[in-house]
């Protein structure tokens, strides 16, 4: 469902991805690790095209969704980022209420039906593991939220326009152990109905919530594998070495 087939990215001459090929399917969790500047951050933003919106930047390969190849000139970005979420490592709520930064997407998109709009909040906020916290507050300002539930935020934000993808980088590096695990739970519950990417620094928490890992190191993917198999037994000797903490 989601391929990548000889991406090679550059920022000027600078060569940050270096021949990544990679498979993800549908309905797993697929966890990026690998040292701070390694292209982690760049090669999950090619799943959107948010890369587009840098300058001078050059992109060479194939980054398929649903065998569709996401940069053909046929392919329209708004769509595609309906299709693709994406939730940030800093909680970024809109100044606007919690209702309001749920329905956001949808009334962007010009949705106007009230009673469909507030059934959708719901949902999203109940995906999100939210709606219990703030079902009584709904016209509170998001900023009145605690970071983890502002993230939660976030997330249900993302979910309202129904994506199927999910991309989400070091979506708790910022919060508390216990905002974190409740992120992690999210994580989990969320990838039956969705296909999830996730960027993170922690490798419990790869190794937690993910199906498969990804280990990226200067700009190339060192190994990718089912991720028990890359914490307890690893093919390549650098992954091992990083994930026991000898550098990185
Ligand atoms: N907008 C940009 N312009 C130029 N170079 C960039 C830009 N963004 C990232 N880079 C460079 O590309 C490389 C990969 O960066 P990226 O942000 O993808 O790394 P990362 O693995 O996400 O790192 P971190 O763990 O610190 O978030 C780095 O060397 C970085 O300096
Ligand atoms: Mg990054």
């Amino acid at each position: 469902m989601l391929e990548t087939k000889n991406i090679n990215f550059y920022y000027g001459n600078f060569h940050a991805l270096k021949n990544i090929s990679m498979k993800m399917e549908i309905n797993t969790v697929t966890a990026f690790i690998g040292p701070s500047g390694c292209g982690k951050s760049t090669f999950l933003r090619l799943f959107n095209r948010m890369n587009d919106l840098i300058d001078d930047t050059h992109l060479t390969g194939e980054c398929l969704i649903d065998e569709q190849n996401i940069y053909h000139k046929s392919v329209q970005v708004d769509e595609l980022r309906k299709k693709v979420g994406m939730v940030f490592q800093k909680p970024n709520p809109f100044p606007k209420s919690i209702f309001e930064n749920v329905a956001y997407g949808l009334r962007v998109n010009d949705i106007r039906n009230k009673s469909f709009i507030a059934q959708r909040v719901e949902e999203s906020l109940k995906a999100a593991a939210l709606w219990d916290e703030v079902k009584d507050k709904l016209k509170k300002s998001a900023f009145e939220l605690s970071g983890g539930q502002q993230q939660r935020l976030c997330i249900a934000r993302a979910l309202a326009i129904s994506p199927s993808i999910l991309l989400m980088d070091e979506p708790a590096s910022a919060l508390d152990p216990i905002s974190t695990s409740k992120i992690e739970e999210l994580i989990y519950s969320l990838k039956k109905d969705y296909t999830i990417v996730i960027v993170t620094h922690n490798m419990q928490q790869a190794a937690r919530v993910s199906d498969k890992t990804g280990f990226f190191m200067l700009g190339e993917l060192i190994e990718f594998n089912d991720t028990k198999k890359m914490f307890l037994n690893p093919d390549k000797e650098q992954t091992q070495n990083y994930i026991t903490g000898r550098f990185g």
